[in-house]
Order: structure tokens, then sequence, then C-alpha cells
């Protein structure tokens, strides 16, 4: 069965609707089941304790002495809805292993304290969402981990600049890139990324790790780990829970890397938890259908906008100009160019305003990636909390607007935004 052989062979499409789960596991249930416990019973106790041998020094079978005990002992270490969401999205994400958090800021901040240490540097794309440039320049200076931007990521001379002002002040232990970013869709180039963090590694003798927030986009539109990243991570929260219900998030990469998040995660306790799991493994089932309907209809909202006179700017991946080095990335490394994206009308916030005070069919929420259309003023809601001056360099202006379409029919949301439009 595909489960049992890591989904070689099969698509994407495929193995998001049933790898990671046997029937045969849990009485031939055709769904799987929602395991609501805390605690597991051990068969005896020396499987308890071949088990925790086995766990907590991670023995191999070789050094175990025969088959290493399946199983689980508490759910914060581990429990079965968790095991089988994260074999569908390490198939999904083509990686070794993935590791599943009850948020995706939860995943991102977890990767800063596994791979980060008190005199380190590291490197980011810039804009990236508000939650991750908080723990980047509010939290980790404060644990003696030196920050620097990067906002032009398709320009390797850029991307230099920053690896060595950031080696200036201690060794490049990571890239964290968010790609497209958030809410500007700014494109990072990956592999150009790797190969700078593997020069550098030559020169300081530890290569820095190279981190991609895959959640604008999404596992089946863009593959990080294909590009030259080390970890993909996703906030899960959005595309891939597709209804704006739950919260969750990913990091897939080999399963050296993913062992020391899971057992840091233990000690934390952000695993996602059980019903969570299960409803991410039934979201799963329709991403594919899902983002196929997204995409159109983001295609129809985005060229309606581009036409319109009162619109000034569209950030849409799509519309990246033939002949530039992002538009070469994108194809290069993008399957499609999803549905969300910023645009700007002539004016600024109070123009702004106007128009999103007049939608209703188009909600006016933070978050994307859901069924329904959202929209919102990035400036000051979701990006508030970054110091203007840094947020206006990186294109967030008091005019842009993230829009994450949904799956409603494209007329109705052309035809709401054109009253919208109309009243500005
Ligand atoms: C690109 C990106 N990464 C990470 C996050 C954080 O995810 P979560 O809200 O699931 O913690 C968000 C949230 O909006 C996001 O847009």
């Amino acid at each position: 069965m595909a489960a049992e052989q890591g989904g070689a062979g099969l698509h994407p499409d495929t193995l998001a609707v049933g790898h990671g789960y046997d029937p045969a596991d849990a009485w031939g249930s055709a769904k799987p089941p929602i395991v609501l416990t805390s605690t597991f019973v051990y068969a005896s106790a020396q499987a308890a304790k071949d088990f925790h041998r086995a766990f907590f020094d991670g023995a191999t079978e070789a050094e175990h002495g025969g088959p290493i005990p399946d199983g689980f002992v508490y759910s914060r270490l581990g429990h079965p809805n968790l095991s089988m969401v994260e074999k569908r999205i390490a198939a999904l994400d083509r990686a070794g292993d993935t590791a599943a958090f009850n948020s995706g800021m939860a995943a991102i901040s977890t990767v800063a304290l596994a791979f980060l240490r008190p005199g380190d540097s590291m490197v980011y794309s810039r804009p990236i969402y508000s939650g991750t440039d908080n723990l980047l320049n509010t939290v980790l200076p404060g644990f003696g981990v030196h920050v620097e931007g990067v906002i032009d990521a398709c320009d390797e001379a850029e991307i230099r600049a920053a690896a060595e002002a950031a080696r200036a002040r201690g060794p490049v232990a990571l890239f964290m890139m968010e790609s497209p970013a958030n809410p500007t869709a700014a494109i990072v180039d990956i592999a150009m990324v790797r190969r700078v963090a593997d020069e550098i590694g030559v020169r300081q003798g530890r290569r820095p790790l190279v981190s991609v927030d895959n959640t604008f986009l999404g596992p089946l539109l863009q593959n990080p780990i294909e590009h030259g990243a080390d970890l993909a991570v996703t906030s899960l929260t959005k595309y891939c829970g597709g209804h704006s219900d739950l919260l969750a998030g990913s990091v897939s990469g080999p399963a050296d890397l993913i062992g020391r998040l899971k057992a840091l995660r233990m000690i934390l306790g952000n695993h996602m938890e059980p019903f969570t799991a299960w409803l991410m493994l039934r979201s799963l089932e329709s991403l594919a259908v899902r983002t196929e309907r997204a995409c159109a209809n983001a295609i129809a909202v985005a060229g309606f906008l581009r036409g319109h006179p009162k619109v000034a700017q569209v950030t849409y991946l799509g519309f990246l100009p033939e002949g530039t080095p992002a538009r070469a990335v994108y194809e290069r490394q993008c399957a499609g160019a999803g549905s969300t994206f910023s645009f700007a009308l002539h004016g600024g916030e109070a123009e702004a305003f106007r128009f999103l005070d007049q939608l209703k069919l188009l909600k006016l929420a933070v978050s994307l990636g859901g069924s329904e259309t959202l929209i919102c003023h990035p400036a000051t809601t979701t990006h508030y909390s970054i110091p203007r001056e840094r947020r206006e360099a990186s294109g967030i202006t008091g005019g842009t607007m993230r829009l994450s379409v949904g799956l409603e029919h494209p007329a109705d949301l052309i035809a709401e935004m054109t009253r919208g439009l109309d009243a500005v």
C-alpha cells in the first residue's frame, strides 16, 4: 500500500487523499478515527522499557537488537493522528520526515530555537510575516542572535551582502526565507540562497541551514526542498487547512533535522493535537481541487484589478514582467501563482479604507487560504507591529491591501469589487 512505500510514484493529488492512513490499522474504517487520549497502555513492563530506550536513545534496530516497538506513550510525544498527518505532509513536500505543530508560528519558533545559538547570526527575507518578523527582531536579539534582512532575494549581490554583514557579527547559522512573501508576493531564489549558504559553509566550517516558509503557495504549487531548501515550513492554518477553522503548522526536511525538531517539540509541548490533525487529514483531501479553483479565481480577479483605472498596483505573481530575474525564478520554482496577492488604489490609507468599508461578500479579516475570500489592510493589521520604516522599505504602504481569493464564483467577487471601487 502507498502509505508503506512513502508514496513513491503517486501524484500529489493522490497522496493528499489517502497517504499515511491504512484502514487495516483501525478496524477497516474507511476514514481515520480521531484518537482522543492523552496516554497509551503498555503491553508489558519490558515493552515499556524497550520503547523508551528506542525513543529517547534513538537506538537503531541493530543497536536495539531487533525491531523497534511501534507505538505511542503519551500524546505530547506523539499520537496516531499526528503520525498520519506527518506522513501525508512529508509525502507532499517530498521530504524524509515532517514535524507538525499547533500553529505556523510554533513551527517557525521551534526552527529558530533548534538551530540557533547565542553568538550566531542569520539572514531573513523582507517582508516576512509579522509574527516571524517579531520573533527575529524583538525576541532573538535578546538571546544573542544577530539578524540581517534582505529585500531583493533574487539578487545575488544583495543576498551576499546581507550574508557578509551577518557573518561579520557571528557564524551564519540560518537563512530563514519566506517565498512568496506576505503580503507583497516578493519571491526568493531558493537555489541561489542555497548556493550562498554552501559557500559560507565552506568558509566557516558549518553550513547555514536554509528554511523556506511556503505558506503562500503550499506544497502543490512549490516544493522548496527540490530547489535546495533544507526545511520547508508551512502555516497549515492557510491553504492546507483551507477553511479558516483551525491553526496548525509543519516543517518538512531530512529525518535527522526533523528529529531535532520533534525532540524539542516534546519539551515545548507545541505539537498538533488529535482533532486538528484529523481535520487536517480531511482538508488535505481537497487541497488539489481547492488550489485549482482558487488559482483560477485569482487570475480573473487580478486581471480585473489590473485593468481598473482606480487601481495603481497589483503584485500578483502571474504579472511579473517577462525578462526580469523574479519572473525567471517564478517560472523555475512555482507551479502556479497561488491566490493571495496585494494591490493598491491610487491614493493611500483613506482610499483603501473607503473601499474596504463597502465590502460584504469579501470579508474584512486577517488570514488567508480559506474557502472564503478575505481582504485586509496589512499596514494597520497583520503587519502593524513592524516599524513603519521597515514596513515601507519592503513594499507595504498605506495603500496596500492583501486579498486572499477564495472559492466563490469570480463574477460575484468582481461585481462586489466594482461596487466598492465605484464608491471610492
Ligand atoms: C507566511 C506566513 N507564515 C507563517 C504564518 C503564521 O502562521 P500561524 O498563524 O498558523 O501561526 C502566517 C500567518 O499569517 C503567514 O502568513
